[in-house]
């Protein structure tokens, strides 16, 4: 074969190389997942207390009682921060820059905090509303030591994470979807906190935290980037 047609097939090989991990990386990147699936209960669509009661009653709470969640419970605050809540899978219980939704939700539960679900790390799956088990094991005075040592997240039922994919917003809005992110993360950890009023629950957010290492200790994929932690329980 003449030495210009190996070079022209190698610069062929290399950029289509190049195409493929490059499209790749710009995929929305999905966390590493095991085989371990939990369908969620179906979310309610009524509560006791109406929602300026819940406006009224809404505090920061830090200590909680030792005492289990329910499964039902977990579904119905992932259902209030990300579920799907019209035809489109875009319609959210929370709105969205451009109907982008940057956001994942994580749980970190420890054993027997969730009466149905193993202790670890978990992602919700809003178009399916379940949870894939990302990493096992109680991660939460692991958590709470990342967290300059916050006790609300080490003695919290659980931990929930939310991460920002900042690429899947400013991909459209550039530089000004990093601020649109962060606004769609503030909806949707009030949609949580009020929801959290209704249930009798819980919650104080934490923004004070090791980024690097709270997605080490978690084992983040890397474009997850934590933005807030909320630590929920029964109230002391
Ligand atoms: C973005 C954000 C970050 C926060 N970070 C922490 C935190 O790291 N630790 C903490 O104890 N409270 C934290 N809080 C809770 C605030 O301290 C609390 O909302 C404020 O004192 C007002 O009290 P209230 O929520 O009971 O109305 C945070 C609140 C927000 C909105």
């Amino acid at each position: 074969m003449p030495k210009k047609m190996i070079v022209t097939c190698l610069i062929f090989l290399v950029l289509g190389l190049a195409f493929h991990f490059g499209l790749r990386g710009c995929a929305q990147s999905e966390p590493k997942e095991t085989s371990e699936q939990i369908q969620l209960p179906q979310p309610k669509q009524e509560s006791e207390m109406s929602l300026e009661e819940a406006i009224m009653q809404r505090r920061s709470i830090r200590s909680y009682q030792d005492k289990p969640l329910k499964l039902e419970t977990v579904s119905q605050l992932l259902w209030a921060a990300n579920g799907k809540t019209g035809n489109k899978d875009h319609q959210r219980a929370a709105p969205s820059a451009g109907g982008l939704h940057p956001l994942d939700f994580y749980i970190v539960a420890g054993e027997g905090s969730v009466q149905g679900l193993e202790a670890g790390v978990w992602h919700y799956e809003p178009l399916k509303h379940s949870l894939s088990l990302v990493t096992r094991g109680d991660k939460r005075e692991a958590l709470m030591q990342v967290s300059l040592g916050q006790r609300q997240v080490g003695s919290a039922e659980i931990d929930l994470i939310v991460t920002i994919e900042f690429s899947r917003t400013t991909k459209k809005y550039g530089q000004r979807g990093r601020r649109y992110a962060y606004m769609d993360c503030g909806f949707a950890c009030e949609n949580i906190f009020l929801q959290v009023q209704t249930l009798g629950l819980a919650m104080c957010p934490i923004g004070a935290f090791n980024d690097a290492k709270v997605s080490e200790v978690l084992a983040l994929p890397e474009t997850h980037e934590p933005a807030l932690l909320l630590s929920i329980g029964y109230p002391k």
